[in-house]
């Protein structure tokens, strides 16, 4: 797939670097220096390259979202036409000093997010992980027990897609159902962040559901 990243930081340029060892044809963008994004698809390897937020979505089969809150009416107006456009949004609704959501219980930054954006088809997906952990899931993908994921969205072609990728970091995606409940993921993000930044573990913690029962 050709994978467009918008915000190419802790989560976006690690996401982009693993879309790319998979196999994908990536595009970085928006970081505040171009060095940055060139330096960034060097490293990643395969066909990625650095671009403008417009270069790395148009043409994209998918677009990542991994910008801070603030900064997601500036990356969408820089994109363009995103008409039709599948765009996987791990951005959590977060005040300007990271303490708290701005938006929550009755609603959801992924939906907000759709509203931004009616014409193109949004799931929230990569945001309930620390980033710290995404080499070591990579690393691990072909062990048999993976790590789950939480995704969400309303149209199944784009969570098709949002399913695949999610594989390709080496979770095991587990789709929570419409866009609405990202008014339950994204609170479950920060409590993974809490776990992981406050608790005893450090960052570097994944989470598995499994099944009892029938
Ligand atoms: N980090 C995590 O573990 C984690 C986990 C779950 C969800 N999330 C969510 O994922 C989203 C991204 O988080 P992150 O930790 O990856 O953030 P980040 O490291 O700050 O990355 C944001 C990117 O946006 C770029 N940027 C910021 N202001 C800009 C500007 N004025 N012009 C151009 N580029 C600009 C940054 O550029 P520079 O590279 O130059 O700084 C960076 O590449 C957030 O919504 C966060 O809530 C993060």
């Amino acid at each position: 797939m050709r994978i467009g990243i918008l915000g190419s930081g802790l989560m976006g340029g690690k996401l982009g670097t693993i879309f790319s060892r998979a196999g994908h044809e990536v595009v970085f963008s928006y970081a505040r220096s171009k060095d940055k994004l060139n330096k960034l698809a060097r490293d990643a390897g395969g066909k990625a390259r650095a671009g403008t937020p417009r270069d790395a979505a148009q043409d994209a089969d998918a677009v990542l979202l991994a910008v801070h809150w603030s900064r997601v009416d500036d990356v969408v107006k820089q994109a363009g036409d995103v008409s039709g456009k599948v765009i996987i949004s791990c951005s959590l609704p977060m005040n300007a000093d990271d303490t708290g959501l701005v938006v929550a219980h009755t609603s959801s930054g992924a939906e907000e997010l759709a509203k931004k954006v009616p014409e193109a088809r949004v799931v929230s997906a990569l945001n309930t992980v620390p980033s710290e952990v995404l080499f070591d899931v990579f690393e691990r993908r072909s062990k048999a027990t993976r790590p789950s994921l939480v995704y969400c969205g309303d149209d199944a072609k784009s969570k098709t897609i949002a399913a695949a990728l999610i594989r390709d970091v080496g979770f095991e995606p587990v789709d929570a159902g419409p866009l609405r409940i990202a008014r339950y993921t994204e609170p479950f993000a920060l409590l993974v962040a809490q776990l992981a930044y406050e608790g005893n573990d450090g960052p570097e913690l994944a989470y598995r559901f499994e099944r009892f029962g029938k």
